[in-house]
């Protein structure tokens, strides 16, 4: 098969082509999917896109004529397609919905640990020869409650490893996992409890209409004032100016994100030389209760030869005409 892949960061090339191992034939593009690059996949049988690639039904229309039979995303997220339009021209698309939950749970709990212990900010002062203490006060994760958002395969592994330090669990989801009520204590709530009782919020649930901007005004209103917020699921589930608001004001104590809303064309490059124009997220690299990564929940080892392995398997098996357990499809 001739595979297109868009977007390639440097970080994956050897894994991409480690899994291939010679199989297909492979063209890796730097550049994004979209209107002004489409044709670029002229002369292949399939793309191969990431998550910031834009499969809007344009897109999908001009991929068809070229003849595209099968995208492969090489995440989770599937939210830059239009799915029931690509459907409509058959052509096949799959997803990787599992590649190391821990990856992106285990950053999270990294993350936490980090904004409450204030690790980059001793680091830096230590760099200047500061020793000093103060200012650096946290709390014991044991005995604070954590409001889980989304409890699918990334959520369970962070309930988990909450358990294990002793954090009191509340959780919401549109499905409950009773697995969860009985092995680590989860209490199931409603998003009005949650934002009541928690002292630490996390999401991890699909960025979709009906999650569009679940933390906003009103919502950060209901929190507890001082709470933690992490948001490693997609920039999209927060409201970003209002969270500015609300760490201006107090109300949020902490966030720590590792998603953006405007992270499309800023993160995973090196901008260093550039003048920044987003100031949304220059305010927010004002703050010190602020921790911001570049997208890197998933980012290990493990992660990416299970991203790179799955996504050439689901193309051989779209390729093959079988029924495809990781294929995109919605009723
Ligand atoms: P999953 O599909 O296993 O779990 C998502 C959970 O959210 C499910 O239990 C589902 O029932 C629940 N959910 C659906 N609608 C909801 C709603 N309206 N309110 C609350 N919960 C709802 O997905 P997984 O693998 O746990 O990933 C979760 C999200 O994490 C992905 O959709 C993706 O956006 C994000 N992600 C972020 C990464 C990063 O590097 N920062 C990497 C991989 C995924």
């Amino acid at each position: 098969m001739k595979i297109a892949i868009f977007n390639v960061h440097n970080w994956e090339r050897d894994y991409l082509e480690s899994a291939n191992n010679d199989k297909h034939t492979l063209k890796m593009f730097d550049t994004y999917l979209s209107l002004d690059t489409v044709d670029l996949a002229k002369g292949y049988d399939a793309i191969c896109i990431f998550t910031e690639d834009n499969a809007a039904a344009p897109i999908l229309d001009r991929l068809y004529e070229l003849g595209i039979k099968f995208v492969a995303l090489r995440s989770a997220g599937f939210n830059n397609i239009d799915v029931p339009y690509a459907q409509k021209l058959g052509i096949r698309m799959a997803r990787v919905p599992e590649y190391s939950p821990y990856a992106i749970a285990e950053f999270t709990v990294g993350v936490m640990l980090a904004l409450n212990r204030k690790l980059v900010r001793t680091h830096y002062r230590i760099m200047d020869m500061n020793f000093s203490l103060n200012g650096l006060v946290g709390f014991d994760m044991n005995g604070k409650t954590v409001g889980i958002i989304g409890t699918g395969k990334i959520g369970s592994v962070v309930t988990k490893i909450l358990h294990g330090f002793g954090c009191k669990l509340l959780a919401y989801d549109v499905v409950k996992d009773q697995s969860l009520v009985e092995k680590y204590g989860v209490t199931y709530t409603d998003l009005d409890k949650l934002y009541k009782q928690s002292d630490i919020i996390t999401l991890h649930a699909p960025l979709i209409p009906k999650t569009h901007h679940l933390i906003n005004k009103e919502s950060i209103a209901a929190m507890k004032k001082g709470v933690m917020l992490i948001n490693a699921g997609r920039g999209g589930l927060v409201n970003t100016q209002d969270v500015i608001s609300g760490l201006k004001s107090g109300q949020i104590g902490y966030f720590g994100m590792d998603v953006y809303e405007e992270e499309k064309g800023l993160y995973f490059e090196d901008h260093s030389e550039d003048i920044l124009q987003d100031d949304a997220i220059a305010r927010l690299m004002t703050l010190r209760n602020v921790l911001i990564s570049s997208h890197q929940a998933f980012l290990t080892d493990t992660a990416l030869k299970n991203i790179a392995k799955i996504t050439f398997e689901n193309l051989e098996c779209m390729e093959k005409g079988s029924p495809c357990e990781n294929e995109i499809k919605q009723a």
